[in-house]
């Protein structure tokens, strides 16, 4: 199958996001899609797939014009659609999601779970993937789920597959297996669009890269005809040599101090020290254990013994409350679940966890609240036309610096950020890296947990790696090296 989107523009409101876009998808071609956050990607996709209607524009499939009503009919026209943002049933197991759409049924009429446990017992054997299929989803890992929205597309056996950022929530091994599935794909014919942020991935694994920006398409290259830093110089509009910044803070006393904490669920008990103005950075495989230590920290999740002290007080109970109050912040990984309001606009996001600072009499002052959201979402660099939009109208890496604006507007001692730059632009990416420089200069401490180890390395004055539930080692920014950090994270010594 061969798409090709010719014209297409499209506006929400006086938000003119793609204005004239070109491109085509081919038949066994692995198609890069890149751009800054709000690009338009997401919605280009989202045209495509009958879930917005094109302003203007053609959409045709082998030379015939063809617009789909909705999403599922272009699904049953073999037309997939991976989303950026996880479309999981909490409550159902993961069979139950596989299935969702067209259950199984035996010659009563009924739903033949056997049948569809051995099927998809089947794709995973011969996918490579392993996935607890009948636990509800709610207790699986992000990737898990992901994985399980991949396999679910994949079962349907389209001929366009469009995957939005899919392997941001996938272990090491996951995308691996991702990878390989793609390649399988491809040699059947299918058409792949690949949307990401990670440069690498696109250029091991596509044959064609569009950039996008500002709702144009930029350019179309076969993959060995464009470099790196071109694509970068499209997609931000200037290049970027120095992309960390240099760390300036030198940390001082200890104002976190972690000792002996066992997770609940964990084997070994976890000690380490955080310094005044330090970026300590929490390395380590997918799976490791380095959410659930920040979680149980926070508070959010259990732990026997051990004590936690921020600024010399031990911290009594195990509530998120009592962590807040002690100056701590969360920034999670997971921005729809935990992060945002989606139905709230974007400046009651950014206030809802800071009203009592902002208006300490408890009478709120509205010209008080929206210039603290303001001030916060123009820091950030928030890609909207107003704080006063639904936080589901932002594309997703501007919804992950609404989550960001939000905890440092309440100005804690001490943020924990758990991949705070997962599914974010090369630029923002910077200007995030910028803003942690500033705060650690205020004399913030951060904790900074993250699987991309060029950041880790780039960010980090020390950086403590994490292997199957215990600190494998701590390494001052001297020592951290990808070999050194991995040699650790993989039980090396
Ligand atoms: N349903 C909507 N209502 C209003 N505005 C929207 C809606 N969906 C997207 N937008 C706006 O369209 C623009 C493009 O968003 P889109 O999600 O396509 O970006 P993207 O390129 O996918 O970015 P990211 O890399 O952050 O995912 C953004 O300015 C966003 O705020
Ligand atoms: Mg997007």
């Amino acid at each position: 199958m061969e798409i090709t989107m010719s014209g297409i523009a499209k506006a929400f409101g006086s938000n003119q996001v793609l204005r004239d876009v070109n491109i085509t998808f081919k038949k066994g071609e692995v198609h890069a899609l890149m751009g800054e956050n709000g690009a338009g990607k997401s919605t280009l996709m989202n045209i495509l797939t009958g879930i917005h209607k094109a302003d203007a524009g053609t959409i045709t499939i082998n030379g015939t014009p063809r617009t789909f009503p909705n999403p599922r009919e272009a699904e049953l026209n073999g037309i997939a659609f991976i989303h950026q943002e996880l479309n999981i049933w909490p409550n159902l197991t993961l069979l139950e999601n596989l299935y969702l759409m067209r259950p199984k049924k035996n010659r009563f009429g009924l739903i033949d779970k056997a049948a569809m446990l051995k099927e998809a017992e089947a794709f995973c054997e011969e996918l490579g993937i392993e996935l607890p299929l009948t636990a509800e989803a709610s207790t699986c890992s992000v990737g898990q789920q992901q994985m399980t929205e991949i396999l679910r597309v994949l079962m349907l056996d389209a001929k366009v597959v469009i995957m939005d950022e899919p392997s941001a929530a996938l272990t090491e091994r996951e995308t691996a297996t991702l990878f390989s599935m793609m390649r399988k794909m491809k040699a059947r014919g299918v058409a792949i669009v690949y949307i990401s942020h990670r440069m690498e991935e696109v250029f091991n694994e596509c044959d064609t890269v569009t950039v996008m920006r500002d709702g144009h398409t930029i350019t179309t290259k076969p993959i060995e005809e464009i470099t790196m830093d071109e694509v970068v110089r499209h997609m931000v509009g200037r290049s970027i040599d120095e992309f960390y910044p240099e760390r300036t803070t030198t940390p001082g006393d200890v104002v976190l101090s972690v000792q002996n904490l066992q997770p609940k669920g964990f084997k070994h008990d976890i000690s380490f020290d955080l310094r005044k103005g330090e970026i300590l950075g929490v390395a380590g495989l997918m799976g490791a254990g380095r959410t659930e230590i920040m979680r149980a920290i926070f508070g959010v999740d259990d732990h026997h013994g051990g004590t936690i002290t921020i600024h010399g007080k031990t911290l009594k109970t195990k509530k998120p409350e009592a962590a807040i109050k002690a100056g701590i912040a969360f920034i999670t990984e997971n921005r729809k679940s935990e992060g945002l309001i989606l139905d709230f606009s974007i400046g009651s996001n950014i206030t809802l966890p800071n009203l009592s600072d902002v208006c300490p009499s408890h009478i709120l002052k509205t010209s008080k609240l929206r210039t603290f959201a303001e001030t916060l979402s123009t820091k950030l660099g928030v890609k909207t036309q107003s704080i006063d939009e639904p936080a589901s109208s932002l594309s997703g890496g501007n919804q992950q610096k609404v989550v960001i604006a939000k905890w440092v507007g309440k100005k804690p001692s001490i943020i924990i950020m758990d991949e705070p730059t997962r599914g974010i632009d090369i630029g923002a990416k910077r200007d995030i890296y910028d803003l942690m420089n500033e705060l650690t200069n205020e004399g913030v401490s951060i904790i900074m947990v993250s699987s991309e180890l060029p950041e880790v390395i780039g960010m980090s004055d020390r950086v403590m790696v994490i292997q199957e539930g215990r600190v494998a080692g701590i390494l001052d920014r001297q020592e951290a090296s990808p070999e050194s950090i991995m040699t650790l994270a993989t039980g090396g010594v």
